[in-house]
């Protein structure tokens, strides 16, 4: 596979305010699930597609996501002096050496568009991913962002991973118009969280985008839209008029960790299929709630 996509963007900078106030000091990026930060599976799904630089888009609290992906040596100290070589191998291993991290600063939360702006200097002219982190997705397998890149290396255009949402519920989500209901199809119109009577289907984009660098010029001229914000899905309108974007439909299960119950979910789901806690948790689940 060739390496098409090199880089990855990770907008980190919102006020996660349906998590407060475990959000006030600290990301909602940085929330576990198990035993990772949300960041961290994020990630890891990038190296797995072939990304080599990880762009975090920080705000304020950056600090925490920052130290995650940097070398711990007290930390490292500590555990080398106590023997502790699993946990040393976890906590050195967090990318590996051969990924970089690049570190830029949303001085203003003005919306998802303008976070994604904010990463051009870095980005340059070149196709990149952006990845939500408060999106997790289980594929079980190689990742969706490597699903989305594999498609990428035939149609060499701009992709929107979606999926079908409940109709009532595509107020929260970028709606998309497709030509055809295929796996891969063409993108004929995108809206931001329309009301479900306004909505052109119920197909919503999730926390994955593959996208070129065209969007940079359009978001430069996309004004403040939905919640006052600048909007990626207005970029995206406007990319649109340009030239082609594809929708398409990952395989994996998605969480909204960004909300309390999508979060609950996950936490259950990923320790349910824990290699160390799995069973016992399955076990305990069914003593106590009869199922499991
Ligand atoms: P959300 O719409 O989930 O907003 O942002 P939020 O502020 O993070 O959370 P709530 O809704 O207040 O609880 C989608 C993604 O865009 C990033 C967020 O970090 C999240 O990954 N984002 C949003 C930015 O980086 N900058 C912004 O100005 C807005």
């Amino acid at each position: 596979m060739t390496r098409s996509i090199r880089k990855a963007v990770f907008p980190v900078a919102g006020l996660g305010t349906r998590f407060l106030p475990a959000t006030k000091a600290s990301p909602k990026e940085m929330l576990p699930v198990v035993d990772k930060p949300l960041i961290q599976y994020a990630v890891e799904e990038a190296v797995a597609a072939g990304v080599e630089v990880m762009v975090f888009v920080t705000g304020r609290n950056k600090t925490a996501i920052s130290n995650h992906f940097d070398t711990a040596y007290e930390l490292e100290h500590e555990l080398e002096s106590r023997n502790k070589e699993e946990m040393l191998r976890l906590v050195r291993n967090i990318t590996p050496p051969h990924v970089s991290c690049v570190f830029i600063r949303q001085n203003m939360p003005l919306g998802l568009g303008h976070a994604v702006l904010c990463a051009e200097p870095v980005v340059g002219d070149e196709p990149f991913a952006v990845i939500l982190a408060d999106d997790l997705i289980d594929d079980g397998e190689r990742g969706c962002l490597a699903q989305m890149v594999e498609q990428f290396q035939q149609t060499r255009c701009s992709i929107l991973a979606t999926e079908q949402v409940p109709p009532e519920e595509t107020a929260s989500y970028g709606i998309v118009a497709t030509d055809g209901d295929g796996r891969l199809v063409p993108v004929r119109g995108i809206v931001e969280k329309p009301a479900p009577a306004e909505a052109p289907s119920n197909r919503g984009v999730v926390g994955r985008y593959l996208l070129t660098p065209g969007i940079f010029r359009e978001l430069v001229r996309t004004g403040r839209g939905a919640g006052g914000e600048i909007q990626l899905t207005d970029g995206i309108a406007r990319l649109l008029q340009k030239e082609p974007v594809m929708a398409y439909t990952f395989e994996g299960v998605r969480y909204d960790c960004g909300s309390k119950l999508g979060y609950l979910q996950a936490t259950v789901d990923y320790a349910v299929q824990h290699h160390h806690l799995g069973e016992e948790f399955q076990a305990w689940l069914r003593q106590r709630y009869g199922q499991g």
